[in-house]
């Protein structure tokens, strides 16, 4: 496991690598083959700090190689011209791989935070008037107008509300609906595990994101961008910045990103980042009527059959998230299998190791699988904790 304080150390040390690296290179130009020797022999301890540190990442132990190599060669050197010539044959092009490797082990990183699961707009349920104000949001900013005039740019969304209420789920369907390339960045890990680079990365963040284009940037957790300030994280500042010039957007390409932000707690976010963001919509606990429909998402829309009133369970289910219910929906699943298939149950280790192929029985889901799951899942926002979003929704929302 690679520690938050170690990847601050990586960051570090990969930039002061790349800097020995050019002066190793200025001192051999200029003959100083002592001072040449002493900063190969900071780049091979730093490098071996680098494996240590970063047991992760591939081929230290070839660079270390061809380092020694070159500090051996210096040592034995009595001619300037040779040292020279045999340097530009060897390290250089390494010195050169370093670096590579470098950018190469970032734009990689940048890469793997893009994320290909699609949502349908039809998966969530309710939230129509959110819905209905995120699209003609999108449309307009995608579209082109028919006369020469300059659109209002609305390319950032700040979506707030309790825990799982959809708000990752509608920032993947913006993206999947206009087949955008969805970059799923959750702040806080960012932070931490990039201190060293995270200014960097963030200006490369967007910058692959244009090359992507359309696409979507989801910042999850965007509180963690000032909580880490306030945490001491000397990085973050700058960061917050890099973040701030992104999300006012001056590219003067053609491309389309759009920045999409969540956050469970708004009253954390200060002018700065809220000023950003001229969409600020609240994705909050959903009503009776949407209760109903998300029930049935995780039910019939999944081919089950349900033999009891799902209006009588969404009433059931005051202060359920949609992730709460779709919990409640798994386990009242799960009690129909177990209820309907008991026979198999009874010899699983039979039936799973024995080779052959098993089917088991679906039934309808029944009032008292329902029952039974409700004594178990409980929802995981309080009212106390409504009443704050909702005060904060009225000074600050704006959809
Ligand atoms: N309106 C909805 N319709 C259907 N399913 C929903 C809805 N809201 C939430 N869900 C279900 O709950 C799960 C969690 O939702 P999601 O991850 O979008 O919540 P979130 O608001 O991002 O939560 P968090 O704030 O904890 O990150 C989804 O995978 C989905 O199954
Ligand atoms: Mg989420």
């Amino acid at each position: 496991m690679v520690l938050d304080s170690d990847y601050l150390q990586i960051g570090g040390i990969k930039k002061i690598i790349s800097e020995h690296i050019k002066l190793e290179s200025m001192a051999e130009e200029k003959g100083k083959l002592k001072e040449s020797t002493l900063y190969c022999e900071k780049i091979i301890s730093n490098l071996k700090m680098l494996k240590k540190l970063d047991s992760n990442s591939p081929s230290y132990d070839n660079l270390i190689a061809s380092w020694e190599k070159r500090k051996t060669e210096l040592l034995n050197s009595n001619d300037i011209t040779k040292s020279v010539r045999e340097k530009n044959k060897t390290v250089k092009s390494d010195g050169k791989g370093l670096i590579g490797q470098m950018e190469k082990e970032f734009r990689e990183r940048i890469l793997s935070l893009i994320s290909d699961s699609k949502v349908k707009w039809s998966e969530i349920g309710g939230l129509e008037e959110q819905k209905n104000t995120i699209k003609e949001a999108v449309f307009f900013a995608m579209a082109q107008p028919d006369l020469d005039v300059k659109v209002p740019n609305l390319k950032n969304i700040l979506l707030f509300g309790p825990p799982g209420t959809g708000k990752t789920t509608i920032a993947k369907a913006i993206s999947s609906n206009i087949d955008a390339t969805f970059f799923n960045v959750p702040v806080s890990e960012l932070m931490s595990r990039y201190v060293g680079d995270s200014e960097r990365i963030v200006s490369s963040l967007y910058g692959v994101a244009r090359e992507k284009s359309p696409a979507v940037v989801f910042l999850d957790e965007i509180e963690s961008l000032l909580r880490q300030r306030g945490d001491g994280n000397k990085n973050a500042g700058a960061v917050l910045q890099q973040f701030l010039a992104q999300l006012d957007g001056f590219s003067t390409d053609e491309s389309f990103v759009m920045t999409v932000a969540a956050t469970n707690v708004p009253w954390e976010l200060d002018q700065a980042i809220l000023s950003r963001f001229e969409k600020r919509i609240y994705i909050g606990l959903p009503d009776v009527e949407t209760r109903k429909k998300i029930l049935e998402i995780h039910t019939l829309k999944k081919g089950y059959q349900v033999e009891t009133s799902i209006q009588s369970i969404a009433e059931k289910t005051t202060d359920f998230s949609g992730r709460d219910l779709s919990f409640l929906c798994s386990e009242a699943i799960r009690n129909m299998l177990r209820r309907t298939n008991r026979d198999l149950m009874k010899d699983t280790d039979r039936v799973i190791g024995g080779g052959e192929k098993v089917t088991y029985r679906v039934n309808p889901i029944e009032d008292r699988d329902f029952y039974d799951a409700l004594l178990k899942i409980k929802p995981a926002t309080n009212n106390e904790m409504n009443k704050k979003y909702q005060d904060w929704r009225e000074e600050f929302a704006n959809n």
